[in-house]
């Protein structure tokens, strides 16, 4: 039987560490395969599965052997196979599933810029424009629409659940007016338009993403008439007025970006308006490995980085913010809560 084991000796350790792209890529082939959607609350033999996936069943029982190893999927004494609380999160039913997030991060782009990495290292900039000849989000969505479709996806499982903790987060009781800045398809703008019913939204974000934004927010859906949907690079203009700014999971690419960003911003809600900057840290995270995969991977797409508190808080004071306040709305995300001075 194949189980999870206890950390064996170093350097069998780091023979399994340098084999991790092995792990990665049986993750994406159940993901894609759609093995854990297949397998039922009971345990099921490696033939009826590979029947139901349409596979050859003595690959899918090797493919399965070594994810059990990691805890995803688990084998019986008599050979059949079970679901653990891992392999379950592979489900695309699941509610808490994190198959689109499998795919996402290993796309066929993150195995052509890996190899990249001691590059990037030397050179401090994403590898992608020397691998593709274009910025990473112009090849995601011109050359890439399978990957951008994944993306899109991965947005959304992640987006809804933090939308609906940014919305129990944050007060904006004194706002009439929000706009989220590369807002994805707009479940922060849907959320906070949901609590505050008098409220009205802005979505901005790169055209081919808002024309995906969540049906609600497009023409005919229940908050049509409340939020305005504007395609644009913010990083060129911010041509939105609000009372208050959401900036989520964005200030993660380089620098230059980030200040243009916030220049955008700032200019266009002018003195007084709030800004809310919405971000996970590396410096205070539950999952140091993970942050840290998370870190390097975006110095490779957009030559960014995940921040530091000091990191961020510099960012935003060098664009000439005032910041109120800095507080954990999940786990996973914190929120510099900033004003525009004067
Ligand atoms: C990590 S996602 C975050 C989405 C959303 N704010 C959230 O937290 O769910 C980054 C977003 O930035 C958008 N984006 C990237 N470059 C952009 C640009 N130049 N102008 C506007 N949006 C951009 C992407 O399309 C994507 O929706």
């Amino acid at each position: 039987m194949t189980t999870a084991q206890t950390a064996p000796p170093p350097p069998m350790r780091l023979r399994e560490l340098v084999f991790g792209a092995a792990c990665a890529a049986a993750l994406r082939a159940a993901a894609r395969l759609g093995v854990a959607d297949a397998l039922g609350d009971g345990p099921m033999t490696v033939e009826d599965l590979a029947a139901a996936v349409k596979t050859e069943p003595r690959p899918t029982r090797r493919l399965l052997r070594a994810l059990s190893c990691y805890g995803v999927f688990a084998e019986q004494e008599d050979g059949t196979f079970t679901h653990t609380d891992m392999s379950r999160l592979l489900r695309e039913d699941d509610p808490h599933s994190l198959r689109d997030i499998t795919l996402w991060c290993t796309e066929p782009w993150t195995w052509d810029v890996w190899p990249e990495l001691d590059e990037a290292m030397r050179t401090g900039r994403n590898v992608v424009q020397d691998l593709y000849g274009k910025e990473f989000f112009a090849y995601l969505n011109e050359d890439a629409p399978e990957s951008a479709e994944v993306f899109n996806r991965a947005m959304t499982t992640s987006s809804e659940q933090s939308a609906r903790d940014v919305a129990a987060f944050l007060d904006l009781s004194g706002s009439t007016s929000v706009a989220d800045i590369g807002g994805g398809q707009g479940h922060v703008v849907a959320s906070l338009l949901d609590k505050y019913p008098a409220m009205h939204g802005s979505l901005l974000d790169l055209p081919r993403v808002v024309e995906n934004a969540v049906p609600r927010l497009r023409g005919g859906g229940d908050l049509a008439d409340r939020v305005r949907i504007v395609p644009g690079d913010v990083r060129v203009a911010v041509p939105v007025r609000a009372d208050t700014y959401i900036i989520k999971n964005i200030l993660e690419w380089d620098d230059e970006s980030t200040a243009r960003t916030l220049r955008n911003v700032i200019e266009a809600g002018g003195p007084g308006t709030r800004i809310v900057v919405v971000e996970n840290l590396v410096d205070d995270t539950p999952s140091m490995r993970f942050s840290t995969a998370m870190d390097l991977l975006l110095l490779l797409n957009v030559g960014g980085a995940k921040h530091t508190t000091e990191s961020m808080a510099a960012r935003l004071t060098e664009a000439g913010l005032v910041i109120e306040d800095v507080s954990p709305v999940n786990p996973y995300l914190h929120a510099f809560d900033c004003v525009v001075p004067g």
